[in-house]
């Protein structure tokens, strides 16, 4: 990959267009879940495919300081109420421009919570402000001469950018990504002025929504073209269950909505040179077991005769976590063991640590975020655990195939994109990688961990589905064609 993003520099390949990603989080600066891993991947994936993108977004406190280099590239006196630039620098091999309005980011909590726990109040007017500057990069250009000819904004929180580049009549080709509709970025009407809004555009076909504004309904119906993170959460997302009201809307997009599915960083997560493991592969699967081994001590569990399966997650609704306690009895009768990393809601940590402390030894519970345990967890894992009511894509189950850790996932989404159930057919087939389940509720999660653990008790036949996992093409490759496909068609 350095050669590519040298030879890119060297101006050998060709560049074909010059994209500005919008972005709420992005690894390797800011991360809260699969966004940033994406909004982080996708540059180097694209400039293997000619294309420039530049990362546009907030300067939380504390990144700034993450660069050798800043250069100020862009500004306005007022943005939503105070002044702001955007500040250009290189990490890691991404071109950011860090979007810095300190009366609007430069505050204690995470990206989108105040310390109490709860929403600041004003994340409307400060994505509005991030997206604000998108459209007036596209419209004047950087103070370099680097101007885009396509904005990709991801989530709600770019959503608006694609509605003021329209509002404005600027000539720039615009795509928005839905990573998740549950969030939907939702402000009351009176701040149609504050977000610098204007009234004719506030009806049902624009960003109005049940009389309140929404800045994701904004950007499906405002940008060029509207992608989501699989195929089938695509499809999913016209229906009413799923959709969350904006079904009838995706909808009305026709064509101009498609699912491209999320890759993996090939690089960073690979068993066979990641430096946090005991190295592995197909051909030599030994240090699988000393990593189990290794991932037992870390979470103090014990003998675990069973499959010792992983869960890395955050711990909300969507993860149909909370499934979890009214099975585990089961899992663990029948040999299993399980080890959990998450954070978020505090009834469903609740719950785990409850069966915790019933099975010693055979379950346990880490709290928090931390960047080095999941490759262990994967490494040391015999399964990985995604039973979600709704999935757009899903990363840890690519994980988990990648290191041979068998998902055992609900039909959703990108889980059903990514992940081939063990039936019969399937196994003589060779081609299964996991254990596939259509109900989401106790009896269906039951019924697939009793599946894992007759296929754990079958070593030939664990062992093929592994190694039919681990060799699955899960890198950028086809999904950064589609994007640069799809980039080409809309460009200014
Ligand atoms: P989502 O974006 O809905 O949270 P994804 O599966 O797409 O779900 O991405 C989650 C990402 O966050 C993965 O990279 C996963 O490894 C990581 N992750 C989730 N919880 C934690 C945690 N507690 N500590 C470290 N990484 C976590
Ligand atoms: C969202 C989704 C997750 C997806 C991620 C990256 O957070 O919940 O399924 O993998 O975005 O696209």
């Amino acid at each position: 990959m350095t050669t590519i993003m040298a030879e890119a520099e060297n101006g050998v390949l060709p560049a074909k267009g010059r994209v500005l990603s919008v972005t709420s989080e992005c690894v390797p600066l800011i991360k809260t879940g699969g966004l940033a891993d994406v909004a982080g991947a996708l540059p180097a994936a694209l400039r293997a495919e000619g294309w420039d993108m530049r990362v546009l977004m907030p300067a939380y406190p504390g990144l700034k300081e993450r660069f050798a280099a800043l250069e100020p590239v862009w500004g306005e006196p007022d943005v939503m109420g105070g002044p702001a630039q955007v500040l250009a620098g290189r990490l890691e091999g991404i071109d950011f421009l860090m979007f810095d309005a300190p009366h609007l980011f430069d505050r204690a909590g995470s990206p989108y919570l105040g310390p109490d726990g709860l929403d600041h109040p004003d994340n409307a007017e400060r994505f509005a402000a991030l997206s604000w500057a998108a459209a007036a990069i596209a419209r004047d250009g950087l103070s370099t001469g680097w101007k885009p000819d396509v904005i990709h904004a991801h989530d709600w929180q770019g959503g608006l950018a694609p509605v003021y580049a329209r509002l404005q009549g600027l000539s720039v080709g615009t795509v928005v990504t839905i990573h998740n509709i549950a969030f939907q970025g939702l402000a009351p009407a009176e701040k149609m002025g504050a977000l610098r809004l204007s009234w004719d555009a506030f009806h049902s076909g624009m960003f109005e929504y049940w009389g309140q504004i929404s800045a994701l309904k904004g950007g499906i119906t405002a940008a060029d073209r509207v992608t989501t993170v699989s195929p089938t959460y695509a499809r999913e997302l016209m229906r009413p269950e799923v959709g969350m009201g904006l079904q009838g809307v995706i909808a009305d997009r026709g064509a101009a909505m498609t699912g491209i599915l999320n890759g993996i960083d090939e690089i960073a997560w690979n068993p066979e040179a990641d430096p946090g493991v005991l190295p592995y592969s197909t051909r030599q699967m030994k240090g699988k077991a000393a990593n189990r081994d290794r991932l037992r001590a870390d979470f103090g569990l014990g003998e675990v005769p069973g499959p010792l399966a992983v869960v890395v997650s955050r711990m909300s609704w969507q993860k149909g976590l909370d499934l979890l306690p009214q099975v585990l009895d089961g899992f663990v009768a029948r040999g299993g063991g399980l080890a959990v990393l998450g954070a978020g809601d505090a009834e469903i940590s609740a719950g785990l640590a409850a069966v915790a402390a019933r099975h010693p030894g055979r379950v346990a519970v880490r709290t928090g975020y931390d960047e080095a345990l999941p490759h262990r967890m994967f490494a040391g894992g015999d399964a990985v655990l995604v039973p979600s009511r709704f999935e757009p894509c899903g990363l840890t189950q690519m994980y988990g195939l990648r290191y041979g850790a068998v998902p055992v996932v609900s039909a959703v989404g990108g889980l059903a994109d990514t992940v081939i159930d063990a039936n019969k057919a399937a196994l003589d087939a060779g081609c299964a990688t996991g254990v596939v389940f259509t109900q989401v509720d106790r009896l269906g999660l039951a019924q697939a961990l009793d599946r894992l653990v007759d296929l754990y008790a079958q070593p030939g036949v664990f062992r093929a589905i592994q190694r039919a996992g681990m060799k699955q093409d899960m890198g950028w490759r086809r999904s950064a064609a589609a994007y640069a496909r799809l980039y080409e068609d809309i460009r200014a």
